[in-house]
């Protein structure tokens, strides 16, 4: 089946009161036309999509660019009938045409789906919705044995005509050549003087066609948004949804109300994700990863049986099994540690490894560093990597134990099983198995009197 879904992205979005185009706003984390953009590709169809874009459209054409789909401009917005106008050259004879909005994120495949299924020669599919307050919607109008017989928009319709609970979702499919037969026809004859795209039900109804309606169970799959309350409203649905989704495969979340993926997370089993937790890009949490409140994880990799207390941030990372981390632990790109590590409170790490079992337990810098196995680096260790220009490496080798406040003047080697006196600060390297100690000498001074007041 050839299937040409048009997308239509030209309004202006006044009521969001923004510089960005309406459909570039973020549900989740990504531009709520790229929702929809996604959901029209997960159709097992040939597919072929149609952006119509107006306000913005050079923001919007430069997203997009590289998404394989056709841009139509719509200069000026003279209604929905005529921002699909703009599009009807690129429908291809035979096929189906789904017209779908930019401002309506959260439409599902499956729904769109059976709708286009009921698409024919002799029938359009309509999705409609039931609602506790329809104003503002266009209304489905029946005959007696509840045939459709046209939609009337709200400013055009009569009172008993607004008194139908039935509204239309915008979303229509229908013959690419239907359509094509249909939409030069439109007039702008009505309340808004604008080009209805909904005036093509009753063509369709007048042509002896069916009108196959279908109803969306979900309000929020089909809601627009205009404004930044139903924006906000949508990403609690959805982000609702995905909670829903990862409980049903078996991870617990203390609440999800309180939990917010922005890209997608894949849990093994066991997995445990306390409050205010943010997930973003892609993310995978092993069998009974332990995540506590207030956690970021930004496209990283966490094993089994690894434990991340409160308040930590972890980006670009590779967390090996049985690591504990935070709380209040900062785990910047590129950092990897092996089976068993530990990093504690006001801990940062950067592009380094970290090896089996190693501890890094409180207030320190580790970056470009490689850190062996059964390593103990103490309280205020930094690594000192950067010059001002050049970053280097430190090394420090399997066993090796730093004393604390300790400075690692970068590049340097501390060798396996060596130790370094606390309060050093070490500009060359330390052998294997030697003590490195370099800081001041002790002195004492005997029969000291403080300061006194005077
Ligand atoms: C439209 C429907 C109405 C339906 C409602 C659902 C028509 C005539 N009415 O009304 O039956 O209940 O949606 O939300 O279709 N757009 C363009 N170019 C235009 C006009 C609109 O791209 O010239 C886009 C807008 O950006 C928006 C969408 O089409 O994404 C809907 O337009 P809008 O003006 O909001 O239509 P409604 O009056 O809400
Ligand atoms: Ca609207």
């Amino acid at each position: 089946m050839m299937l040409d879904i048009v997308i239509l992205a030209a309004g202006k979005g006044t009521r969001m009161k923004s510089n960005l185009p309406k459909v570039l706003h973020p549900i989740a984390g990504k531009p709520m036309l790229g929702h929809v953009i996604d959901c029209a590709r997960q159709l097992t169809a040939d597919t072929q999509i149609t952006l119509v874009v107006g306000h913005g459209a050079e923001l919007v054409k430069e997203q997009y660019s590289a998404a394989d789909v056709h841009f139509v401009e719509q200069t000026e917005q003279l209604g929905t009938g005529h921002a699909v106008q703009q599009a009807q050259d690129s429908l291809r004879d035979g096929a189906i045409t789904l017209i779908l909005y930019g401002d309506v994120p959260l439409i599902k495949p499956s729904t769109l789906e059976e709708l286009v299924s009921q698409v024919s020669e002799s029938s359009v599919g309509l999705l409609t919705v039931h609602l506790d307050d329809p104003t503002g919607y266009g209304r489905i109008v029946r005959d007696a044995q509840g045939n459709v017989l046209e939609i009337v928009e709200q400013k055009d319709a009569k009172p008993e005509q607004l008194l139908i609970a039935e509204g239309n979702t915008g979303v229509i499919a229908a013959t690419s050549n239907d359509l094509k037969r249909w939409l030069p026809t439109l007039s702008n004859d009505n309340a808004q003087q604008e080009y209805y795209l909904t005036d093509v039900i009753s063509m369709a109804q007048r042509e002896g066609k069916t009108i196959a309606t279908q109803t969306a169970l979900d309000e929020n799959e089909v809601l627009g948004v205009n404004n930044r309350l139903q924006q906000a409203q949508l990403e609690r649905s959805y982000q609702l949804s995905q909670a829903e989704n990862l409980m049903i495969q078996g991870a617990t979340l203390l609440d999800p109300n309180r939990f917010d993926c922005r890209g997608t997370l894949e849990v093994g089993a066991d997995v445990v994700i306390d409050v205010n937790c943010i997930i973003e890009g892609k993310v995978t949490l092993g069998d009974g990863v332990k995540v506590g409140a207030n956690c970021q994880i930004i496209n990283s990799t966490v094993a089994a049986g690894t434990v991340i207390k409160p308040n930590s941030v972890i980006e670009s990372a590779t967390i090996g099994e049985d690591c504990d981390i935070g709380p209040f632990a900062r785990v910047r790109p590129d950092t990897v540690l092996a089976k068993g590590a530990k990093l504690g409170n006001f801990v940062e790490t950067k592009k380094s490894v970290i090896g089996v079992g190693s501890k890094v337990n409180h207030l320190t810098y580790i970056g470009d560093a490689e850190i062996g196995d059964g390593v103990n680096v103490g309280a205020g260790t930094i690594t000192c990597n950067y010059d001002g220009v050049n970053k280097s490496k430190t090394i420090i080798g399997d066993g090796a134990f730093i004393g604390s406040n300790s400075s690692l003047v970068a590049p340097v080697t501390i060798g396996a099983m060596a130790t370094v006196g606390a309060g050093s600060t070490v500009s060359a390297n330390v052998g294997d198995g030697e003590l490195g100690v370099a800081r001041g000498k002790q002195r004492n001074i005997s029969n000291w009197k403080r300061p006194t007041k005077k």
